[in-house]
């Protein structure tokens, strides 16, 4: 079995950017989970994890979308403000949705600023190398911090080619590379990379002085992230990087079943599920809810 980190006791200090930062330093791995509800916000920020990110992946696993590219600003923004009511703790990134910062810089300076003003984020992410590099400065300058993602970017899955992985030729990962720099340079806290060779992961992690958060980057990179419903069973097409961590499809699956069968047979509700009434106030409410008894008949010649 392998060794799960113990929840903190009590209220937690909040994480910053600079949090993440020191951790990188220390050489100690940094945790983040996506969440996109109030309860499972509460439970992911309980157990201690560093950062939430409320991704664009709530699309597919919570909107039964085929693709993040359909969710709106609006609805990610209504999603972001639950998790910020669940947690307290954790580093909070909104995860910036197709459309709404790749048209122009002002866009996305004010689509950042949604984020923070009207969801109570802490940062933002969004897709992309070189080529945002101003618009990460942008935003950056505007007081919002900036996480970069690099590698396979689901918003570009027309261009990519479908979800492959990315930086296997030695000029792709000289891309890479490249557009790392340029990210850290522009001002990234930190950068995701995704379905990137493991080796490859590691390099980028020893380049940058900024923390690295894998997702099918190997295990050297300075933290790891994970789509929520992909561990927990929660979406029946997880990707081959995910761990499953529970069976909570299975197990709800099974207890709605099992409450299906207990209405039917009246197991459910039993006695202790329901509520008294003292006996006068009962019969008080039969006598004036009862019609009157009708008189006696009198026959009439
Ligand atoms: O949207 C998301 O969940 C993400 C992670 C895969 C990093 O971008």
């Amino acid at each position: 079995m392998s060794a799960r980190p113990q929840a903190p006791d009590g209220p937690r200090p909040k994480t910053t950017v600079l949090s993440l930062a020191e951790k990188k330093r220390r050489g100690e791995r940094i945790t983040m989970l996506t969440a996109y509800d109030f309860p499972t916000a509460r439970l992911v920020d309980a157990a201690g994890i560093d950062a939430i990110l409320v991704g664009d992946s709530l699309a597919m696993v919570v909107l039964g979308h085929p693709n993040t590219l359909s969710v709106t600003m609006d609805e990610m923004l209504h999603h972001a403000r639950a998790v910020s009511r669940g947690a307290k703790g954790a580093l909070l990134i909104g995860d910036l949705p197709f459309r709404s910062y790749q048209a122009d810089v002002a866009d996305a300076v004010r689509n950042a600023g949604r984020f923070v003003g009207e969801a109570g984020m802490d940062a933002v992410k969004l897709e992309g190398g070189r080529a945002f590099a101003d618009t990460v400065r942008a935003i950056v300058r505007a007081g919002i911090p900036v996480q970069g993602h690099i590698g396979l970017l689901p918003q570009s899955v027309n261009v990519q080619g479908g979800y492959r992985v990315q930086g296997r030729s030695a000029e792709s990962a000289r891309a890479l590379l490249d557009d790392a720099l340029a990210l850290e340079d522009a001002g990234c806290f930190s950068i995701v990379l995704e379905s990137v060779p493991a080796r490859l992961g590691a390099y980028l992690t020893d380049r940058l002085s900024i923390p690295t958060i894998g997702i099918g980057a190997g295990p050297g990179t300075s933290g790891q992230v994970l789509v929520l419903h992909d561990m927990v069973g929660l979406f029946d097409r997880p990707p081959k990087f995910a761990r499953r961590y529970a069976e909570l499809g299975t197990a709800l699956g099974e207890a709605v079943a099992e409450f299906r069968a207990d209405v039917a047979s009246g197991a459910f509700p039993g006695r202790e599920h329901g509520y008294a009434m003292p006996d006068g106030e009962w019969q008080s409410f039969l006598s004036a809810a009862e019609p009157e008894p009708a008189p006696p008949l009198r026959l009439v010649r």
